[in-house]
């Protein structure tokens, strides 16, 4: 075990969407650190197969159906929890979709999925374990996944981008609430740089032939340039252990996003993106 991991040894991890991809590396390794973990996902199958392999392992594990968008089931999810492990630990509210489409072409049902899950899923998270948390008075942690996304900006990702700007946003108060609050919480947000998952596989799209394009070129970028969601894992984990707010699996990139959107602000420039990725989207 890496020693700077020592601090989730025996403690409880719920990690939400932790049926693949970034979640799921999450699940292995908060195991590996001998933390009992729940992974929650709307995909049972595959995280009830996670668990199982987890449990083979020697480890504790627990699958628990949870739709975030649901406010109701992440109070299921605390609760069950709670019952079957005692007080959480670490929880890491990372399930999240793409949504891919022009705005005003997205039909409402699809705005409100997208919203609910990437957005409410982490309020209603927060909203649902942090009275519990907070009366057990423990050192605990609770991360939110947002993106490098959500330091920037990106057409026909519309929906997504503004989840993740909305997720930073909230970590950013709730960090200061802990704070109001003196709880021995730390929140942190995590924003991935590319990481190869099955999330543009899921994706949905509006009609116009651009989106599609477009999902194809960012499903072929995370394939070719995409860590694995374990090793993902691996530079995350630490990194909360040390109880960093701004947790990157590329610091590189983050940096270079984040200074940008600096310049942006501080500039009050026009809304613009690199010419080549205008082009790829067939402006120019
Ligand atoms: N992959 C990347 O490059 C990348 C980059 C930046 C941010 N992220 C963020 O990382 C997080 C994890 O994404 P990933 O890339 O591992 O994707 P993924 O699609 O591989 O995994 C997401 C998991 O969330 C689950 N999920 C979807 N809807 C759900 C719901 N309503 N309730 C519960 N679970 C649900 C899926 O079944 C899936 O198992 C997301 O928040 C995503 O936005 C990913």
């Amino acid at each position: 075990m890496t020693q700077d991991m020592g601090v989730f040894k025996g403690g409880v991890a719920v990690i939400t969407g932790a049926g693949s991809g970034i979640g799921e590396g999450l699940a292995r390794l908060a195991a590996r650190q001998g933390m009992r973990v729940v992974l929650a996902d709307v995909a049972m199958e595959r995280a009830e197969s996670v668990a199982e392999e987890i449990r083979s392992a020697g480890a504790e594990a627990l699958a628990v159906h949870t739709d975030v968008s649901e406010p109701e089931a992440l109070d299921r999810l605390a609760a069950v929890t709670h019952e079957t492990f005692g007080d959480v630990t670490l929880l890491v509210n990372n399930a999240g979709i793409e949504t891919l489409g022009f705005c005003w072409e997205l039909p409402a049902a699809v705005w409100e999925k997208t919203l609910n899950i990437n957005i409410h899923g982490a309020i209603h998270g927060v909203r649902a374990f942090a009275p519990r948390m907070l009366e057990a008075g423990k050192r605990a942690w609770i991360a939110n996944t947002t993106s490098i996304g959500g330091l920037g900006m990106m057409p026909i990702q519309t929906s997504y981008v503004l989840s993740k700007h909305a997720i930073l946003s909230f970590s950013e108060c709730l960090y200061l609430e802990m704070q109001v609050k003196k709880a021995p919480i730390q929140v942190s947000a995590i924003l991935p740089g590319p990481v190869a998952t099955r999330i543009f596989e899921d994706s949905k799209t509006g009609e116009d032939p651009v989106n599609a394009h477009h999902r194809e070129i960012m499903r072929n970028m995370l394939k070719a340039d995409g860590i694995s969601g374990y090793e993902a894992a691996e530079r995350i984990l630490p990194q909360l252990a040390e109880g960093k707010f701004w947790v990157s699996t590329h610091p590189e990139i983050t940096a270079e996003f984040a200074a940008n959107r600096a310049q942006h602000l501080s500039s009050q420039a026009d809304p613009t993106l690199p010419p080549e990725v205008l082009a790829g989207l067939g402006v120019g």
